[in-house]
């Protein structure tokens, strides 16, 4: 049975049934190891011994395969409700061989809030090779469909996007993508994590993943991860994912593995964590508007309850003054790191204008919301009373009592 969801969760999905189980024994079995390892041992060797010329044994040239990369693919395929999973050395690989599956002349609908690495991708690299990106707000699908056209080949939406925490209804996008013969719809599923979303029982084809986040969670892996459930897209995603060779290392399939033993687990602190970090913004009066999927005063609070599990850690805030006000607020958090990324058991904040987003300009970060006085977080794994206190004393240090009567 099921555990019964957190308080904070009623009204969300289910959980997804035997996810914690799965991630423990999918693709692990001991008995496909002579030596029963209870644990998937890392393989190293790069190369396999054949029984004759093109007898092999499943495996013969580990950038086509590795056993320690095939327990991992498994396991996530199964947590993400898919037939498939393909490894990646990166996030953004993933992208690249997905993007692969187009040729020149094909365009690309892009999210408009998407991660600046993704822009940049489709912007400066994927156009030279003749791909055409345009950038459209999929938040409401009748703009998604009004811009497909029939070079339409690839829609890529986030959601929730970063930094702004904007929800995509992905059975709506599907349904709209889905009208028209061939064209694929791609979820990074990167920020909710296989616990919380599964894009492909919405109607998306692809769902990508930073691994390098919530899936490893553990801040010591960069990985990407795609799962498919069609049977022609999955030949096509393994024939490049050996014909370009952007593969993870056997010792990063080890750890990623590993990091998903604890997913479930993980997952339920971090929005229990989250939802007492956003609860105590909202709360403060030196606060001037908290952005969680999971608050009711998120503008798409329905939409995340008929669509996710639950939230992850990722909380984006505005403090009320100036960019010394953020920064200074920033600079005095003793447990949450002022680094970027996020996923990780330990709490970091970062401050998307100068950090993430630098290089979008000013005008378009404005455009977004993303001001001087906007703090991204990604709640870790702490004790929530720890946490709050953390909070607490920064803000004190940011905005003195005094400054909040006036
Ligand atoms: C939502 C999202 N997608 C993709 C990526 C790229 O992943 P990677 O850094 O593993 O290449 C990131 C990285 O921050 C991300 O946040």
């Amino acid at each position: 049975m099921e555990g019964a969801p957190a308080e904070p969760s009623r009204g969300f999905l289910p959980p997804f049934r035997h996810f914690a189980t799965q991630a423990i024994h999918v693709g692990q079995e001991p008995e496909q190891w002579n030596s029963l390892a209870v644990v998937p041992p890392i393989s190293l060797a790069t190369t396999f011994k054949q029984h004759a010329p093109g007898k092999h044994s499943g495996f013969e040239y580990s950038r086509c395969g590795n056993p320690t990369r095939d327990c991992l693919e498994k396991a996530v395929a199964a947590l993400d409700g898919a037939k498939y999973c393909l490894a990646y050395a990166s996030g953004l690989a993933a992208t690249l061989n997905i993007a692969h599956l187009l040729k020149a002349g094909d365009t690309i609908i892009c999210i408009d809030d998407v991660y600046g690495g993704t822009n940049r991708y489709f912007r400066k690299i994927a156009s030279d090779m003749g791909l055409k990106t345009v950038f459209v707000d999929c938040t409401k699908p009748e703009c998604l469909e009004a811009a497909i056209t029939p070079e339409t080949k690839l829609v890529w939406i986030e959601t929730p996007t970063n930094p702004m925490l904007k929800v995509v209804d992905i059975q709506a996008c599907a349904k709209v993508v889905h009208k028209h013969e061939g064209l694929i719809l791609a979820v990074d599923n990167t920020f909710m994590s296989a616990y919380f979303q599964r894009p492909l029982a919405l109607g998306a084809d692809i769902c990508m993943y930073s691994a390098t986040k919530y899936m490893n969670g553990h801040s010591d892996v960069v990985m990407g991860l795609v799962s498919i459930n069609d049977d022609a897209l999955h030949e096509k995603l393994r024939f490049l994912q050996y014909a370009i060779g952007a593969v993870p290392s056997p010792f990063d399939c080890y750890l990623c593995n590993r990091g998903l033993k604890t997913l479930a687990i993980r997952m339920k602190q971090h929005f229990q964590n989250a939802l007492a970090v956003a609860q105590f913004l909202e709360s403060d009066p030196r606060v001037e508007k908290v952005i969680f999927p999971g608050l009711p005063s998120h503008p798409q609070f329905e939409l995340v309850k008929r669509q996710c599990t639950g939230c992850p850690g990722m909380v984006s805030f505005y403090i009320k003054g100036n960019a010394e006000t953020a920064s200074t607020f920033l600079k005095s958090l003793k447990l949450f790191a002022l680094a970027e990324s996020l996923g990780g058991y330990e709490s970091l904040a970062e401050h998307p204008a100068i950090m993430t987003h630098a290089s979008v300009p000013k005008a378009d970060r404005e455009a977004l919301g993303i001001t001087d006085t906007f703090i991204r977080m990604s709640v870790g794994l702490e004790d929530s009373e720890d946490l709050l206190e953390d909070l607490s004393q920064a803000l004190k240090a940011a905005i003195p009592d005094y400054k909040i009567r006036n």
